[in-house]
């Protein structure tokens, strides 16, 4: 049975309505990711979990089979951690995890251990005298994650997390997150914008698109399969292209059925001219027009009768040397050549 439900979730600012009748399930210690440029609805669909913006007539939470819809935020034992860690400035790391829980009334004998434990599983040990100046961005965020922790949430809603934090501290951040998440069974709602931590971390990445759900399913089906337009230009850097663009161009095999295509860049091969395509292979002719380094993967910008399409390989391969000019023949597996849904 699944562990969180939405059912119809709608909420209108105004005349601007930022979510549009989003149902959704969640199953209990599953980790989903909200995905979604700035704007989609991501953070209002989280708040409305936790209680703390109201939502539309007609859509109801349930939690553990209970519904929560009009219950406070305090009630709904949830935890949730934002971008900007919102520590308590004038308190240590351990009076800042213990906060809750005196809150709640628990005695110092009773809050002791479970402080400790959190700072184990945040490995902060050692360091609960200090104040939240005194630790890096991606310390302090630990503590304001144990801090939600440490009161047993039935959910954990991270709403983008790491998103105030260096480029290497937020990937080793976001393994440890679904580390300590999966060590706990947490139920767990992320919100993102950037599609790598999305496809790293998530049970199932839910797209979202002007406050509707686009498409769901594990980070391997987001990526190898966008059903439309829209996710295959979010996720990754997929060439998309319309029947029209393609039609007249110098390319074999184009298949009869669909009016969008979206090809990853790295599922291209690039060949001599006089390379033959196998039976179950789509050919195109281009000259390269540029090449750039990304670190372990060389990226090809290739022009198909002026139409660019993007490859990438590998660092290492023979084909590193090839200037701009070189004329080459692309060869795309069918398989590779995915239908999508066209946008508006
Ligand atoms: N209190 C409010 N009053 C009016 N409009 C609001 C309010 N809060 C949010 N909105 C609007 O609702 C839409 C969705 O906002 P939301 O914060 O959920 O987006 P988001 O997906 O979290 O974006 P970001 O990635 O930038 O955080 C936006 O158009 C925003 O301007
Ligand atoms: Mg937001």
């Amino acid at each position: 049975m699944s562990f969180v439900e939405l059912r119809n979730i709608s909420k209108t600012y105004g005349k601007n309505r930022v979510l549009d009748r989003v149902s959704l399930t969640i199953n209990e210690g599953e980790f989903i990711t909200l995905l979604g440029p700035s704007g989609c609805g991501k953070s209002t669909l989280l708040r409305a979990v936790a209680g703390l913006n109201d939502i539309d007539e007609g859509g109801s939470i349930l939690v553990g089979g209970r519904d929560i819809t009009q219950l406070p935020p305090k009630k709904r034992n949830v935890g949730m951690v934002f971008q900007s860690y919102a520590l308590f400035p004038n308190m240590t790391v351990y009076d800042n995890i213990a906060f809750g829980l005196k809150m709640d009334g628990l005695s110092k004998a009773e809050i002791r251990p479970l402080v400790e434990e959190m700072l184990g599983i945040i490995d902060l040990k050692g360091k609960e005298k200090r104040y939240p100046n005194q630790l890096s961005g991606g310390q302090q965020q630990r503590v304001a994650l144990a801090r939600s922790l440490v009161k047993r949430p039935t959910v954990l809603l991270l709403d983008e997390p790491l998103s105030a934090l260096d480029a290497k501290i937020r990937r080793s951040l976001r393994n440890e997150i679904r580390a300590i998440q999966q060590k706990l069974n947490m139920t767990t709602i992320f919100v993102t914008h950037d599609q790598e931590e999305a496809l790293t971390v998530s049970d199932r990445i839910f797209v979202m698109n002007h406050g509707i759900v686009e498409q769901v399913g594990s980070p391997n089906e987001i990526y190898t399969s966008p059903a439309s337009e829209y996710v295959a230009r979010f996720i990754g850097n997929y060439n998309v292209w319309s029947r029209e663009q393609l039609e007249g161009l110098p390319l074999r095999g184009l298949p009869d059925q669909g009016d969008m295509f979206a090809v990853r860049p790295e599922a291209i091969r690039i060949e001599r001219p006089d390379v033959e395509p196998s039976g179950d292979e789509i050919a195109a002719d281009g000259t390269i027009s540029m090449v750039s380094i990304l670190g372990n993967v060389l990226r090809f910008e290739v022009l198909v009768s002026g139409l660019p399409v993007t490859v990438d390989v590998l660092s290492g391969q023979s084909i590193e040397h090839l200037p701009s000019g070189t004329a080459v023949r692309l060869l795309i597996p069918r398989k590779e050549w995915k239908s999508v849904q066209k946008s508006s």
